[in-house]
């Protein structure tokens, strides 16, 4: 049986901390990665022209790819669009990433927990609704971030931290009140864990920094229904059988192509119709 592959989609680099999580649980699977960076940076778009451009862009990599599961591996695109893309879409399979506040809420000992995302994220009801149904009991502070995604590009493309920049922008995770202080922030940006030891080094005191990704990956294996045998052949998934990366823009820097040999991706160009 011909394994048809995971296709990881983000507006840049970020899904990259996914997929490295759902190649641990599943590494003989086709993986296709997916940078919408001719959309670069979704936290500035207006909600209803994002939509539309998920779902026209869905259409053209389903058809393209034909995966078995979909992981819409930005929490941007995620909590606006999960659930249009599963009604557009009905017989695929998507799996979403949307911000850890329900595990957060259960570990948090101060019952401070701020949520660190790009400004759109923070805005969607879909987080105000997973706030009122698991975290009820805390104090969620939503950290709504203009310049993190730029910065984590910057730092795994250039090697380059601004650290003035970057304290500023977690800065306002951090809050004490009656004697308690944070103890846990939620990565709800799949940029962000590439800076995560920027932000251990930067904060005022140790917090917990949650990535959701090894749980994200775990679903993906829950999901996944294809049987993989480790001495099954190559040959036997048909052509096309190594990991690529594909950019809407179809014009990928020399830094984002060195990152993407880094993953273990080839950078194909993408066939036409692929918005940019
Ligand atoms: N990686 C994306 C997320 O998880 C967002 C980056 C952006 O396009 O602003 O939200």
């Amino acid at each position: 049986m011909a394994r048809r592959p995971i296709l990881v989609f983000d507006s840049g680099i970020g899904g990259l901390t996914v997929l490295r999580e759902i190649r641990q649980v599943l590494p003989d699977r086709r993986l296709v990665y997916v940078a919408d960076d001719a959309g670069f940076p979704y936290g500035d778009w207006d909600e209803d022209r994002l939509r539309d451009r998920l779902i026209a862009l869905m259409g053209r990599l389903l058809r393209d790819h034909a995966p078995e599961i979909v992981v819409i591996a930005c929490n941007t695109a995620a909590t606006l669009a999960l659930a249009d893309l599963r009604a557009a879409y009905p017989n695929a399979c998507f799996v979403g990433t949307v911000p850890a506040i329900k595990p957060a809420a259960e570990r948090s000992r101060s019952r401070l927990v701020s949520v660190l995302a790009t400004p759109a994220t923070v805005r969607r009801d879909y987080t105000r609704q997973l706030i009122a149904t698991f975290a009820a009991h805390c104090e969620i502070n939503l950290v709504g971030s203009r310049q993190l995604a730029r910065l984590a590009e910057a730092h795994v493309q250039n090697n380059a931290d601004d650290d003035a920049a970057i304290r500023a922008e977690i800065a306002p995770c951090f809050v004490e009140k009656a004697g308690q202080r944070t103890d846990i922030v939620v990565l709800a940006c799949t940029h962000y864990p590439f800076l995560a030891g920027v932000f251990e080094r930067l904060a005022p005191w140790p917090v917990q920094w949650l990535d959701p990704a090894p749980a994200i990956a775990r679903h993906v294996l829950s999901v996944s229904t294809v049987a993989v045998s480790p001495a099954e052949p190559a040959a036997a998934t048909g052509e096309g059988t190594d990991p690529v990366a594909l950019f809407t823009s179809r014009r990928p820097n020399p830094a984002q192509r060195r990152l993407m040999e880094q993953f273990g991706l080839r950078v194909a160009v993408p066939g036409p119709g692929l918005i940019a």
